[in-house]
Parts: C-alpha cells; structure tokens; sequence
C-alpha cells in the first residue's frame, strides 16, 4: 500500500513544507497560486497552447516520446508570459523552499526548466523517472539539486493524468524502480502544486478520460552552477529580460554566480562583470 503524499496549504510555515518534502519526497501545496493568478496565467498561454505544433523536431526522438503525441507543450514561458515571469517563477514559497533545500549547496540557485504541459485524452502512463537524472554525471550520493514542481492549471483527478508520485522513493537506492502499487496520484485544484524533490520517481498519469485534458506547469529550480535544461538566455534574450522584474532576472540566470565569500569562484560573467549590472545600466 502507497503512503501517501503530505498535503499543506500555502499558508503554512515554509518549514513545515520543507520537513514534509524532506519526510516523503513530495508535498501537495493548496492554494500555491490563486484562482487570479490561474485564471489570467491561463489566458495568457491560451493561444500559445492553440499553436502549439504536434511532432515537431525535439532535441532527441526519445523527447518527443517521453511528453508523448497527445501532449501540447509550451517552452519560453518566461518570454511568454508576464504572469509567469511576475508572479509564478518569483513565488515566495517556492522560492523560500529552494533557500532551505538549494542554498546551502550553491551561492544562488536559479530556474532550471518551465513548461506546460497540456496533455490530452489517451496520454498512457508516463516512464517513472527522477528529474535529477538530466544531470547523470554527477556521483551520488550528492546533496539535492533540483527543486521542482507541477502546478495543476486546471482540475488534477486520477484519470485525467494528474502526476503520479512514489512517496519515499527519494531514499531509495538509485536501481529500485517504483512498482505501480507504489504511486499515488496527486488530485489538486487549479493552483494547487505538487512539490517535489529532483531524487522522488514520478511521471505524468494516463489520461483515461473520453474527452478532458490536462493542463499543468513543470517547473524546477536547480543549483546555480549546474547547466540547466533550458537555454533561458537564448529563449528569454536580454531585450525581453530588462523588462522583467531583477527576480525573474536572476532566477532566469542573467547574475553571475559568485561563490568568492565562501572560497570559490566565480561562473557566468560577461566582461568579467555581473550581467545583471551590465543588463541594468544597457550594455547588453
Ligand atoms: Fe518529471
């Protein structure tokens, strides 16, 4: 029998979130973005979602099959989206648990990937993974890199393909693969997430319904010096990054990342400056 996945509201103590995450490798999130934020984020992205290309070229043919032929998928969101580059990369909550999980492992942690996810009826279950594996070089065992999350934009039930997650299985040994008895489906609301660690297997569910999709974002936060899956310099360039929030900036990797109080180095300059700086003052 699965354990299942702790559920806390927005408004609870960040620790208390963190201590559930740490606990089961994944948290439920009520209420992470309010139904303002969906409803004016989903607007925003509907006509990106319309456009959206079915088979085009990815990176890798397994890519493609990974998020599967029923899936919509929109990247550069951070260009896409005001609400998102505002109001849902720059969540206090999100972000006050990457303090706790990421920070101690890095002088600043920054995005690592945001899509959405639209994925339609007759999506199967997808291949369980870890999101960490993107960084398959990195020995283990290592501190948590990656913070990462999926918020339900809509309605989240076990047949339209809510996430499925294994809770505990960020303790488990890196060969033990999650049995389906193992998962549970995490049902939310719109706005509501699920947080979970870059160690915890997990995968899209199958969508069984007739004629319902399922729109979620997946977006993770990752240490600031590891490459990070999206090109947030290349898909966000600097003439639509100075006009975003110095947040959305740094999270989007526009400041360098200084270690040098701590004994390092320094990663990411332009000039042997901080863009950040040179973003601001117009020389990039
Ligand atoms: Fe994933």
């Amino acid at each position: 029998m699965a354990e299942s996945i702790p559920r806390l509201r927005f408004d609870d103590a960040i620790d208390s979130i963190t201590s559930a995450l740490d606990g089961s490798g994944a948290v439920i999130v009520e209420g992470l973005l309010t139904s303002d934020v969906v409803s004016r984020f989903n607007s925003e992205i509907d006509e990106h979602l319309e456009s959206a290309e079915h088979g085009r070229q990815l990176v890798n043919p397994l890519v493609g099959a990974f998020f599967g032929p029923q899936t919509r998928h929109i990247t550069g969101v951070a260009a896409k989206s005001r609400v998102f580059a505002e109001e849902v990369l720059c969540n206090p909550l999100l972000l006050g648990v990457c303090d706790r999980i990421l920070l101690p492992s890095c002088a600043r942690y920054q995005l690592n990937i945001a899509h959405v996810l639209d994925r339609g009826p007759g999506s199967p279950q997808q291949f369980l993974h870890r999101d960490e594996v993107v960084w398959s070089h990195l020995p283990r065992p290592h501190p948590e890199v990656q913070v990462a999350s999926v918020i339900a934009l809509e309605e989240f039930s076990a047949d339209n393909g809510a996430t499925r997650v294994a809770p505990g299985s960020h303790r488990w040994p890196l060969e033990r693969a999650a049995e389906i008895e193992e998962l549970v489906a995490a049902e939310m609301s719109p706005g509501d997430a699920v947080v979970y660690l870059g160690s915890t297997i997990h995968g899209g569910g199958p969508n069984t319904t007739p004629d319902r999709r399922r729109r979620g974002m997946h977006m993770s936060y990752t240490l600031g010096w590891l490459r990070t899956e999206e090109n947030h310099y290349l898909s966000t360039p600097p003439d639509v990054a100075r006009t975003l929030p110095r947040q959305a900036q740094e999270l989007l990797g526009y400041s360098a990342h200084d270690a040098i109080a701590t004994g390092g180095g320094y990663l990411g300059t332009v000039d042997t400056r901080d863009p950040i700086e040179l973003l601001e003052s117009g020389e990039i």
